[in-house]
């Protein structure tokens, strides 16, 4: 599944970039959107993840994101988080995700871009107010601002608003020499540029994922796997070859 040729780019990488999305955590149970029996299936984007759903029903949109918690609550890292974090034994190693489930981090990573934000973090929607909330269930349906008895939102990204910490994501992804592409259909901008970027400044891209994408096009290396069983294979090469070192 692991041709020498890549493991040959990560003899002579130092700095390597995992771009992800939902399919990294499809293993661990959490759903992900497109497709059969993906989130977005039953649901209309626009009611449950957009600002003006919101404004116009904060309680159906708390009520989604309760049901996501409890599901997400429930998950634990999978091999394929637990092989990123341990690549930081060898590598400068930066996460992007497009994943606000925060199973990275709980996998211990340490470097984490969380481009749509993380589910367990609420924000104030009129002050500056935002703190972690991990109660599942919520306490309140919809919760409250402490400070200033506003409606607190989830602190993730919608459709229509920016994502966070973009301008990183790009240099970071232009500074690498290995770009893993995990689970992720790629086709929500800006953040599906990252890859192809990455590409033109010299980097090594590689495709992970059981379906064919757009990445695929460019990409130099397309493991059609799932994830646990790419990353855990690369793990096991990676090790062999750092021992004949
Ligand atoms: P998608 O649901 O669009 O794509 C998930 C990808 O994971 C698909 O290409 C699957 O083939 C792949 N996949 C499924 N199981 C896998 C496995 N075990 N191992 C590896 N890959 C697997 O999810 P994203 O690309 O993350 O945004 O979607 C990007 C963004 O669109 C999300 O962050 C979300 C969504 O709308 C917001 O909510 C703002
Ligand atoms: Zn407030």
């Amino acid at each position: 599944m692991i041709p020498n040729a890549l493991v040959k780019e990560f003899r002579k990488a130092k700095n390597i970039v995992a771009f992800t999305g939902a399919g990294i955590s499809a293993e661990s149970g959490i759903p992900t959107f497109r497709g059969s029996g993906g989130l977005w299936e039953g649901y209309r984007v626009e009611e449950v993840a957009s600002p003006d759903g919101f404004n116009t029903n904060p309680v159906l949109v708390w009520k989604f994101y309760d049901e996501r918690r409890k599901n997400i609550f429930k998950a634990v890292p999978n091999t394929a988080h637990t092989v990123l974090a341990k690549l930081e034994n060898y590598y400068n190693v930066w996460i992007i995700t497009q994943n606000i489930d925060g199973l990275h981090i709980r996998a211990g990573s340490t470097n984490v871009i969380e481009l749509h934000g993380n589910i367990w973090r609420v924000r104030c929607t009129s002050c500056n107010y935002k703190d972690i909330n991990e109660d599942v269930p919520l306490k309140d349906l919809p919760p409250k601002c402490p400070e200033c008895g506003s409606l607190l939102r989830p602190d993730v990204v919608w459709f229509g608003e920016p994502v966070y910490d973009l301008e990183k994501a790009f240099h970071v992804a232009e500074n690498c020499d290995i770009m893993m592409v995990i689970g992720t259909s790629a086709q929500v901008y800006p953040a599906a540029y990252l890859p192809l970027y990455a590409k033109q400044h010299g980097a090594i891209v590689i495709n992970i994922n059981p379906e064919r994408t757009p990445v695929d096009d460019y990409a130099d290396f397309s493991i059609h796997a799932k994830a646990t069983e790419a990353l855990s294979s690369l793990y096991q090469k990676l090790q062999e070859a750092f021992q004949e070192e």
